[in-house]
This record gives structure tokens, C-alpha cells and sequence, in this order.
């Protein structure tokens, strides 16, 4: 399907999100011919950021060369260029921007669709929402907004109602970018459309699941969003939250969006509150000298946890998440480990007491599935090795026409879909089991960079292991 006509409005335009990823996308969708017939995007920033038309350009064309997967050239680049537009705004000076959707709208002839795309700090998002109330700009119109959505149960509510002032839920699309990711949507395919796995999703076969997304790269120069923000609100209550409703939901039923959202906001229903005792937080070892970064900062680089949930199908077994910055490397996995079968008739090694099977679902894009399992050394004794079955996207498919979580995720709110997208009672949910943690979190704890994360989290999820770094 190809969306109705649209004028998208980019709050942020000239941020770091718009940047790496909003424009690159929004040029690969229009080169992948999803963008409209007809469509204009017009960039916004507050009037002390404001670019002209030129200038605007000229930083999108930057982005595309040094994020993007084509290059800005050719038709397809010039008619892009020609879309693009800029219009400051401030509340006590919204004119720019109305004046610059005007004259796309006008461009555009008829009645263009209008998205507005919040990638903008989350202290600003409830000032841009109450904006577009008061100049009418949101009438009829779907908004996008960034994560974290707002930083704990009271802001959450806060800027909810300050949202349904002015937009109805049906037209607002919380993004969450892990959800557009290719793999994140086949977890949904891999456990309802086949008959092998769903049977054994469950605590009677799995003893823990793991959801690990170690990060390589440091804060990036994001001082000042990082201070505020830290691993838990950046990765854990948005991204890996959000992973663990995939992996855990029951099959809604049909893929619609209602029923999809429905199952996913269960489960975080069912999450018991998180309890201190049980997070390793911690800070790699330098942070504080970054520029930017306060020298005492509490600020957490990095967090482990147990999280557990009280419904029929996982009581009893334990999910361990873990995601940090400046760590040995960049994956992005989730572990199925499956229970030890009831007898044991072979010797295992050292090597292989702690490993039993294990689903591995690795959604690095373009991401690949993997069973671990004991196999029969040749031979005549009777010794065991470890073996795996793997399927690979890229091996089995041609990914160049796939999308990335971002693309997908703007193509589906210019469609109206909700599927991929975040709910509000769910989102409220989640900062509500997380307040035992943001009322007492334990101290941060340093690591050094380039390590898995600091010592207690091997304690954290003993007897088990973590799946990274690979055999033991
Ligand atoms: C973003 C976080 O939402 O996700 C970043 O703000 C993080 O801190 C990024 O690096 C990770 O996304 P991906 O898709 O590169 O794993």
C-alpha cells in the first residue's frame, strides 16, 4: 500500500535522531517508491536553530551521504531536495511554521495528510503538543513521538493527558524503533505461524530467557541527553520492555492491531515490580571525564536485571535483560534456554554442563535464529559436542529491498497502522513496575569499557549464564 498524500513535519530537524536516522530514512522510503505520490517535509527547530530552505537541504543531503544507504544523487535525490522545506517554531512564535505547511499544503494541492515526527528532547514534547493545539495544525493530523515517554510514572501520565488534549489515541503512534526492526516482527512470525516451537514456549521446557543488547559505542557526544536519561529510561523501559512483550504475549487473535497491542499490554501487566536487589547498574569507567558529563554523575552506563511475571504461562521462570553502553560489543539477542532433560545418560564435560539447548534470536539487522544443541562426536565412545542449526536472513533472502525499524515505523504511521507502535496504558504500566528502582536504585557500579559490564552480574543470573560472549 502507498500512503495518501502527506505533509510530515519534523520537530528536531536539525537534532542528532534526524540526522542518522529520520532523513536518511525518509529518502530511502521515497527511493523504495513508499513515500506518496506527492509529499512534502518541512523541518523544524526552535528560532535560535532555525535554517533556511538552502541550508536545510544542504544538512539532509549531508546526512543522506554519511547515513544513508544510497547515495543523494540522481532524480530520485532532486526530487527529494525540492520537498524539503524549513519553518521555525517557538510557542510565542509559532508563524514560520505555519506559514511553511501552508505553502507545502498548497504545493500539494487538495487535502494532504499532516504527520508531525516529535524527535525532539522529551522535556519538549509537551510544549511542541500544546503548539500544534493552538494553531489547529493537529486538527486531523497523526502525530509520531519519540521515546522515553516521559521519565516516570507521574511525567508519563502528565504528558498522556496532555497528548489526549489535543490528539485522539487512534492518531497517536509512540515510537519505539526496535519494534520496525525486521527480526523484532519475525519473533511474531517464528512462534504463531509454525507448529514446532509455540508447544515448548513455555515454563513447562524453558528455564530463563535472556534479552542482551550490549552496545559497543559510548554516549556519542550525547552528554546532555545521556545525564538525564540514563540505560534504564534510554534502553530497558523503552526497547528491551518492549522486546519482552514479543517474546512472552500470547497469541492474539488475529494481527490486527488491537489484539496484538492487547496481548503485549498483558504480559506488562503481569510483570511483577521490579525489585533493587535484583539490577546491577553501573557506569563505565570514564564516563565522568566526558565532556559534558557531571564528575560526580550517578548517571548509569549500563543495566542488568531480573524481571519476572506472574501469569500461567512463565511463572517460575526468570527473564535476564542487560544492555550498556561501551562494552565488548554491539549485539542484539534473545536467548531461549531450555530445560535439562529429566535424565542424565551421558557424561558431559565441564564444557558442557552449564549449556543446554538454546534458541538463540540474534535481530542484528538483518538478524538470524540459531538452536543450540548436544550432538554424538564420531567415533565409538560415546562423547557429546555442541552443534547448531542456523537460519540467516541474509544468507536465505536478497535484504536489500528490507526496511529498517525506523522506515517501517514512519511507513506504518502514514498508514494509520498502530500495530508497531506503543499504548498508553501499557507505557503507564511499565513505569509503574519500575518505581521500587527509580526510588531506590542500587549505587552504580564501574566497569571497564570494552568488558561485559561490572562483576555482580554473573551473580545476577546464576545458575544460568550469560549466552555473550559465546562458549565457555
Ligand atoms: C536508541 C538509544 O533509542 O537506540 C541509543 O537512544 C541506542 O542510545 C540506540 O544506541 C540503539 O539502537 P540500534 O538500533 O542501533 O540498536
Amino acid at each position: 500500500a502507498v500512503p495518501d498524500d502527506h505533509v510530515i513535519v519534523l520537530f528536531g530537524a536539525t537534532g542528532d535522531l534526524a540526522r542518522r536516522k529520520l532523513l536518511p530514512g525518509l529518502f530511502h522510503l521515497a527511493k523504495a517508491g513508499l513515500l506518496p505520490d506527492r509529499y512534502r517535509i518541512v523541518g523544524s527547530a526552535p528560532a535560535q536553530a532555525a535554517l533556511s530552505d538552502d541550508e536545510f537541504r544542504k544538512r539532509a543531503r549531508e546526512s543522506v551521504a554519511e547515513f544513508g544507504r544510497s547515495r543523494p544523487e540522481g532524480k530520485a535525490w532532486q526530487r527529494f531536495e525540492e520537498s524539503l522545506s524549513f519553518g521555525a517554531a517557538d510557542p510565542e512564535d509559532p508563524g514560520p511554521l505555519l506559514e511553511a505547511v501552508r505553502d507545502a499544503e498548497q504545493a500539494l494541492g487538495g487535502s494532504p495528510r499532516r504527520l508531525f515526527h516529535l524527535a525532539v528532547p522529551p522535556a519538549a514534547f509537551a510544549s511542541v503538543i500544546e503548539l500544534l493545539g493552538a494553531t489547529g495544525l493537529a486538527d486531523g493530523a497523526r502525530v509520531i513521538v519519540e521515546k522515553p515517554f516521559g521519565t516516570d510514572l507521574p511525567s508519563a501520565r502528565a504528558l498522556n493527558a496532555t497528548i489526549h488534549s489535543v490528539f485522539d489515541e487512534s492518531r497517536v503512534f509512540r515510537i519505539d524503533h526496535f519494534l520496525g526492526k525486521e527480526s523484532v516482527d519475525n519473533i511474531l512470525a517464528l512462534r504463531f505461524a509454525n507448529g514446532l516451537l509455540e508447544p515448548v514456549w513455555n515454563r513447562d521446557h524453558i528455564s530463563h530467557v535472556q534479552i542482551d543488547v550490549p552496545e559497543k559505542i559510548g554516549i556519542e557526544g550525547r552528554a546532555q541527553f545521556f545525564e538525564g536519561t540514563g540505560t534504564f529510561r534510554d534502553m530497558i523501559v523503552t526497547h528491551l520492555f518492549q522486546l519482552l512483550g514479543f517474546v512472552a504475549m500470547e497469541p492474539p487473535t488475529t494481527l490486527a492491531a488491537k489484539p496484538l497491542r492487547d496481548e503485549k499490554e498483558k504480559v506488562f501487566q503481569s510483570m511483577r515490580s521490579l525489585d533493587p536487589a535484583h539490577v546491577v547498574r553501573g557506569q563505565y569507567e570514564g564516563y565522568r571525564d566526558e565532556p559534558g558529563v557531571d564528575p560526580r554523575s550517578d548517571t548509569e552506563t549500563f543495566v542488568a536485571l531480573r524481571v519476572e511475571l506472574d501469569n500461567w504461562r512463565w511463572a517460575g521462570v526468570p527473564f535476564y535483560l542487560r544492555s550498556g553502553k561501551s562494552l565488548a560489543e554491539g549485539r542484539h539477542i534473545v536467548t531461549l534456554g531450555f530445560r535439562e532433560p529429566a535424565l542424565r545418560m551421558f557424561p558431559l564435560t565441564a564444557r558442557h554442563r552449564t549449556r543446554t539447548n538454546e534458541l538463540v534470536i540474534d535481530f542484528d539487522d538483518p538478524g538470524r535464529i540459531a538452536a543450540r544443541f548436544l550432538v554424538k562426536d564420531p567415533g565409538p565412545a560415546m562423547r557429546l559436542s555442541d552443534a547448531e542449526m542456523v537460519f540467516s536472513y541474509a544468507e536465505s533472502f536478497n535484504t536489500m529491498h528490507a526496511l529498517e525499524g525506523y522506515e517501517r515505523l514512519i511507513l506504518d504511521a502514514m498508514l494509520g497502522d498502530q500495530s508497531l507502535f506503543t499504548r498508553s496504558d501499557g507505557i503507564e504500566r511499565l513505569w509503574e513496575v519500575s518505581t521500587p528502582l527509580l526510588d531506590d536504585p542500587p549505587p552504580v557500579e564501574p566497569y571497564a569499557p570494552g568488558s561485559w559490564g561490572p562483576d555482580g552480574i554473573n551473580r545476577l543470573i546464576a545458575p544460568y549464564h550469560w549466552s555473550l560472549p559465546g562458549r565457555r
